[in-house]
């Protein structure tokens, strides 16, 4: 299935004036409707089209409208709805982000840290409460949203700039954003990696390094915390093996780290309290992996 691109259910309504293509029970992709004919509010409304996908180019003219319609829900929610309505806005926006293709999606994800941003100083429990929320979205979308929040947490605790807020915040939202680069199968697994698996796994380091680098308007710190994050302080990390790793890449590490033991509940291990995961990563920073100073601050910002 070569250049389409799966469109998600709730969406389909903005891609009304382009051709749509769903699978045949042979796995053909085949056109269900060219751009002249338009879908019917009545099966729209009641859920009843198939999956349906569409050509990449085409894709690119709905994301910025899609995008900026996404951004509007989530402020919405924030000023007037609760927690689950902003974290399923939140959990919207980077799934969209993360499909691709990039540009314009990328381009928008600053607003939603603006909206966020001021959506923490309205209610400053907001990222502590996201973090508890399991939205059921997939698994790099919601570990996404969770480092975002995370990361937020760590920043105001450490009373950081707007602007430096704003650039960890991308950071932290897009650290993983290779991951959209390698096969679904080895990313949404729930079983432990093979050997082989796991070096395919390693690769969305770069492949995210190599994509963001792409769009200039990106602080080069972004690029960099994808490249860098699972990098360790004693050269025991991957993809390079380097002990000069970037403060944004080492904060991002950390919590990409405790989330990761923290929250998926994998079926080979399950989720940690805060408390256990704290201990397992404080091992590590014994061991001179993890940056010291960070995971001091990261305590005293969970516990406080
Ligand atoms: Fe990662
Ligand atoms: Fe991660």
């Amino acid at each position: 299935m070569p250049d389409l691109i799966p469109i998600k259910k709730s969406h389909i309504k903005y891609y009304n004036n382009f051709p749509l293509y769903y699978i045949s029970k042979n796995g053909e992709a085949l056109l269900y409707k060219n751009a002249d004919k338009k879908l019917d509010k009545d099966l729209l409304e009641r859920n009843q089209y198939p999956q349906f996908f569409i050509h990449k180019e085409d894709k690119v003219s709905v994301v910025e409208k899609l995008q900026r319609v996404l951004n509007i829900k989530l402020a919405r929610a924030i000023s007037s709805k609760g927690l689950y309505a902003i974290k399923k806005s939140l959990c919207n926006i980077v799934e969209e982000a993360l499909s691709g293709p990039l540009g314009v999606t990328l381009e928008s994800l600053p607003e939603t840290i603006e909206i966020l941003f001021y959506g923490v100083k309205k209610n400053s429990d907001l990222l502590d409460a996201l973090t508890a929320i399991n939205n059921k979205s997939s698994k790099v979308v919601e570990h996404s949203v969770n480092v975002l929040a995370l990361t937020a947490q760590y920043c105001f605790f450490k009373r950081y700039s707007e602007e430096q807020i704003k650039t960890f915040c991308l950071c932290a939202l897009l650290h993983d954003f290779g991951s959209s680069k390698i096969d679904k199968k080895i990313i949404e697994t729930k079983e432990k990696l093979t050997d082989k698996e796991y070096s395919i796994y390693k690769t969305h380091t770069i492949k995210g390094f190599r994509e963001i680098e792409l769009y200039p308007t990106f602080d080069k710190s972004i690029g960099i915390t994808a490249l860098e994050h699972h990098e360790r302080l004693d050269g025991s990390g991957y993809p390079h093996g380097i002990k000069q790793i970037s403060f944004e890449a080492q904060l991002v590490g950390l919590i990409d780290s405790y989330e990761a033991l923290k929250y998926q509940d994998k079926t080979f291990r399950k989720a940690l309290k805060p408390y256990d995961a704290l201990q397992i990563i404080k091992t590590d920073v014994v061991a001179e992996k993890y940056n010291k100073a960070i995971f001091v601050d990261l305590c005293s910002c969970l516990i406080k």
